[in-house]
């Protein structure tokens, strides 16, 4: 526009000058060629944006009622995990800020003189708390004033905490945005005992390579060599959909299927789908896709706006009862789910090691697979599980003694743990990356 405006205002000056050079007497010469064009002028610089700029009913404050229905502001982990280090970089918006700024690393410390590795990507006991809000991740509003505000915190790859920074997420869609997002979507380290062993993370390379090794052996029970002991929580958190989508996380045993990817990894973007423009109660500030709360299968309508663009699926115009691109794939999924929990919960030998609960408030999954798995297993814990059918082997309590002993676990099945809790707590059955998903779970059926 500037520039436009000073070409204009140049044509305008050159017409007056003209118009003077006309004689008062006498015919009119031929008309001189045109002039060169003048140089554009500089830039001006930005008018300061005024609060009404983003203070409007359209803008933050539009942003600000859907966000009343995200999790991220709903969510209780904020204020319930304040003041711990550990789970800050995720949970809390101090703690993430922190970890950004400082370039904390994702690395795990080996301390030479205990022998034992520690996690550095914590936050601090000043930075530990805060829910999440729009700062968290326009990390720079009310530093200029100007829209620029909305700048992300961060669009940077994400060395991933689950392998102490090994490997790197990478997603080129949308100049990287993602990358906000799984952040703090992404697994947590699953790693050995610190008192059995080094307390490093687990090689998941290790573990499928050598699947008929013994991870877990309830003989031994609570001791050396046994360097990490199955419990209620083993497992790797919920943030699997950052790595699932990548194309990576999972324990990646070698079969039938090769390990790809689906077109949305290197295309699409977590916003793509998660920011589409509103419909019922989900889409842009509220980050769902789905229109509902509580237990996936708690209601069965979504918002398609993000696939059903004229870039992606808008010539097939996706919705729930299409069974190209979602009924088939997602039942594929479930199959896969259901028939890999199976094998999981034979290893049992006629009970379920897998934890079960038809609870919707308390399960997210329930309804995803037959038997409503969480993830977890039924080890007894006093608070989390106090019906738990299996001993937890790192426990003498009297009531835990008096149950079963926990069966024994390979190294495959253990992988298969994992990759279970994975296809699981991706919670898209397979849409944010179908191929992977199905490779994970299908090798991992033949595995065991
Ligand atoms: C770049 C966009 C932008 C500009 C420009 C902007 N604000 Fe804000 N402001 C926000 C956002 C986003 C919020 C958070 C809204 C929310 O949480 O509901 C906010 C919140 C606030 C709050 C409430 C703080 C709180 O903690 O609840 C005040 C007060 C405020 N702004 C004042 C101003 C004033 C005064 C100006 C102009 C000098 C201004 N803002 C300019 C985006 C902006
Ligand atoms: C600062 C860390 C952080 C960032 C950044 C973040 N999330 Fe989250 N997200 C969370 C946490 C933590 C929860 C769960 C909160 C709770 O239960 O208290 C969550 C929950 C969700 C949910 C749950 C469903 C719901 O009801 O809202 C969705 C979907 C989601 N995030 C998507 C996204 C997307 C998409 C992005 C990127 C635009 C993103 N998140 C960025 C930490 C983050
Ligand atoms: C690497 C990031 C990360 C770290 C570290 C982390 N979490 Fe989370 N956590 C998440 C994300 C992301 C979610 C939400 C997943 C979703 O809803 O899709 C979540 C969800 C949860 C939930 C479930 C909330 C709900 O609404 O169901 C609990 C509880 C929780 N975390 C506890 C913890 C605790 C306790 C710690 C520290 C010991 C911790 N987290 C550390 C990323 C993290
Ligand atoms: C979990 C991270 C996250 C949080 C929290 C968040 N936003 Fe955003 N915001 C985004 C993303 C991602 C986009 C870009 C969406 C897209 O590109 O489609 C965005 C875009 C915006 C835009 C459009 C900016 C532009 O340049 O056009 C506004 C306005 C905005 N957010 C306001 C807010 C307000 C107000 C809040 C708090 C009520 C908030 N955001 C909280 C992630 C977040
Ligand atoms: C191609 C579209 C698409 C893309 C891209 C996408 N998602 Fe999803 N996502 C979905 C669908 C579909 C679901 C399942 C919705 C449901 O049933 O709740 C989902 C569910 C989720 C959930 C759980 C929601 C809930 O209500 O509990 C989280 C968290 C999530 N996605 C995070 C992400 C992150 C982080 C990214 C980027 C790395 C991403 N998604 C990219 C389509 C997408």
């Amino acid at each position: 526009m500037r520039k436009n405006f000073i070409l204009f205002m140049g044509i305008l000056f050159l017409g007056i000058f003209m118009m003077s050079c006309e004689g008062p007497i006498g015919p009119e010469g031929p008309a001189g060629k045109d002039g060169v064009d003048g140089k554009d002028g500089k830039d001006g610089k930005d008018a300061a944006v005024g609060c009404a700029e983003c203070h409007n009913p359209t803008s933050a404050m539009a942003k600000a009622s859907e966000y009343e229905l995200s999790k991220h502001f709903y969510g209780e982990a904020a204020f319930e995990e304040a003041g711990n280090v550990t789970c800050a970089p995720c949970h809390a918006s101090e703690g993430f800020k922190y970890v950004i700024q400082n370039n904390i690393p994702a690395t795990f410390a080996l301390n030479a003189t205990t022998g034992k590795y520690s996690n550095n990507y914590v936050a601090t006991a000043s930075t530990s708390f805060g829910s999440i809000k729009c700062e968290t991740c326009h990390s720079a509003l009310h530093t200029t004033y100007g829209t620029k505000d909305y700048a992300f915190a961060t669009t940077a790859p994400v060395p991933l905490t689950m392998w102490a920074g090994g490997k790197t997420v990478n997603l080129p869609a949308d100049g990287g945005k993602s990358h906000l997002c799984v952040r703090c979507h992404q697994p947590r380290p699953f790693a050995t005992s610190t008192s059995l062993s080094d307390g490093n993370v687990v090689d998941y390379a290790a573990l499928a390579s050598n699947p008929n090794g013994i991870y877990f052996d309830t003989e031994v029970g609570n001791k050396a060599p046994n360097k990490h002991l199955p419990s209620y929580r083993f497992h790797v958190h919920y943030g699997v959909v950052g790595a699932v989508y990548a194309g990576m996380g999972g324990v990646e045993f070698t079969g039938s299927e090769s390990y790809a990817n689906s077109f949305h990894t290197a295309n699409a973007s977590c916003q793509d789908c998660h920011t589409a423009p509103m419909t019922g109660r989900a889409g842009g500030h509220t980050f769902k896709v789905r229109n509902g709360e509580g237990a996936l299968s708690s209601s069965t309508s979504w918002n398609f706006n993000g696939c059903n663009t004229t870039d992606c699926h808008g010539a097939v115009k996706i919705s729930a009862t299409n069974t190209t691109y979602w009924v088939n794939p997602r039942n594929d999924i479930k199959t896969l789910l259901n028939t890999l929990a199976d094998k999981i919960n034979a290893i049992g030998g006629g009970q379920n090691i897998l934890h079960a609960d038809t609870d919707g408030e308390t399960n997210l999954w329930a309804g995803m697979t037959t038997g409503n798995f969480d993830g977890y297993l039924d080890i007894y814990d006093a608070s989390a599980n106090p019906e738990g059918y299996w001993r937890n082997p790192g426990n003498t309590s009297a009531a835990n003694m008096a149950k079963p002993k926990f069966p024994s676990l390979t190294n495959a099945q253990v992988g298969a743990l994992i990759n279970f809790q994975f296809g699981l707590r991706e919670y898209s059955l397979g849409i944010h990356n179908y191929k992977y998903v199905k490779a994970l779970l299908t090798n991992t059926i033949a595995k065991l």
